[in-house]
């Protein structure tokens, strides 16, 4: 059985100056992301061709009543990686040790999950781009043989030890599979990126949840809340959760499109789902830089946020919605982010003049 413990160190919101992240404290957040995170494929949203290779590597690896392969999930924050760890747990039945890089700093960390391990038992290892090298080097052999690889003694007496370990399998997951050493990245069988979800897939989430929360929505005002949600599972439900607070305080606890979008103007969440820091990223390039490039330090130094909030959290949607374009030298708003803001992009000024 899949057991979700309350400390899964991905659950920590980021630290940023997100105004959705920020209203809510942290346990608050984890206890409302764990009570609604889907437990099984059936309520498992999207990422369809994902769900049917992963459905068809269960069914053989059930069948060899073998381990499943090693897996690494990669994505941007929020779009269902842990959440898959706990549903493929669920449909092997087998039992899942959660843990991540940071917290596997000491090479004894590493090692006594990895003997703790029962046949069949699912590691999900968060971050796993942060490892360090000496317990990466020991997840070698581990991955690949099921075995430890334990030396004694020292210089001329050393001895290597091979300790045989139970079959398990390993999830992985990260933001940044460009990180993951090579050797590393090898020894999973089954690599596989999150893409963000579409309009339709966010609004089956948005309803998933409202149902949850007991609150009545109609599919217009899904949608509404859908299309803000930046194609991340995880803010649609805090979006859910903000909208039915307005609805409930200061509307009839319906959401419908009016209360969605004028609970979310007042969040100041716009059309594209970006936020005040999306916002004044795009502004500060453009005001203070000229539309660009410049580099993403000098942006985080001047917004006082952290380089990886701004990596992580922010980016990869800004530049999937090609508001942000990245070049070797450094952050650049496209023409269509100037349009988004309603400034007028530089050349196309200057063509006036030309
Ligand atoms: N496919 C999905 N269907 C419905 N809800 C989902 C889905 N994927 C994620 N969610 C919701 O979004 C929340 C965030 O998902 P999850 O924690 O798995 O993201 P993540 O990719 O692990 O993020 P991070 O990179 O920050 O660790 C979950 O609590 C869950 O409720
Ligand atoms: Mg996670």
């Amino acid at each position: 059985m899949a057991i979700f413990s309350d400390n899964i160190e991905s659950d920590k919101p980021k630290k940023n100056k997100n105004p959705i992240t920020q209203s809510a404290s942290i346990e608050y957040d984890k206890t409302f992301e764990n009570s609604i995170r889907p437990k099984n494929f059936d309520e498992y949203i999207g990422q369809s061709t994902l769900l049917e290779t992963l459905k068809i590597s269960i069914e053989a690896a059930k069948k060899r009543n073998t381990p499943l392969d090693h897996m690494l999930f990669y994505g941007p924050p929020g779009l269902g990686k842990t959440t898959l760890a706990g549903v493929i747990a669920e449909q092997m039945n087998a039992p899942i040790k959660i843990t991540s890089a940071p917290a596997l700093e000491r090479p004894r960390d590493i090692i006594g999950i990895l003997m703790s391990l029962k046949e069949g038992e699912i590691l999900f290892i968060d971050e796993i781009h942060r490892m360090n090298k000496v317990s990466e080097e020991i997840l070698y052999p581990a991955m690949e043989d099921f075995s430890l690889d334990m030396t004694t003694g020292k210089s001329q007496t050393v001895k290597t030890m091979r300790i045989p370990l139970p079959k398990f399998t390993l999830i992985g997951a990260t933001t940044k599979a460009g990180e993951l050493s090579s050797p590393l990245r090898d020894r999973f069988g089954i690599l596989k990126r999150l893409e963000f979800y579409t309009i339709e897939e966010l609004s089956k989430v948005v309803k998933r949840t409202a149902g949850i929360l007991n609150i009545e929505i109609t599919d217009e005002g899904a949608k509404a809340i859908a299309k803000r949600s930046r194609g991340t599972p995880r803010i649609a439900n805090r979006l859910v959760k903000r909208v039915s607070d307005f609805a409930i305080v200061k509307y009839d606890g319906i959401i419908n499109e009016t209360v969605a979008e004028s609970s979310l103007d007042i969040l100041k969440i716009d059309e594209f789902g970006l936020d005040t820091t999306d916002r004044a990223l795009l502004k500060l390039i453009i005001e203070k830089y000229d539309g660009g490039p410049v580099g993403i330090e000098t942006l985080a130094a001047a917004l006082s946020e952290d380089v990886r909030t701004l990596e992580d959290v922010c980016e990869p949607y800004l530049l999937q919605a090609g508001l942000l374009q990245r070049t070797p030298r450094g952050r650049k708003v496209s023409p269509e982010g100037y349009r988004h803001l309603g400034v007028k992009h530089a050349a196309i000024q200057g063509s006036l003049f030309d």
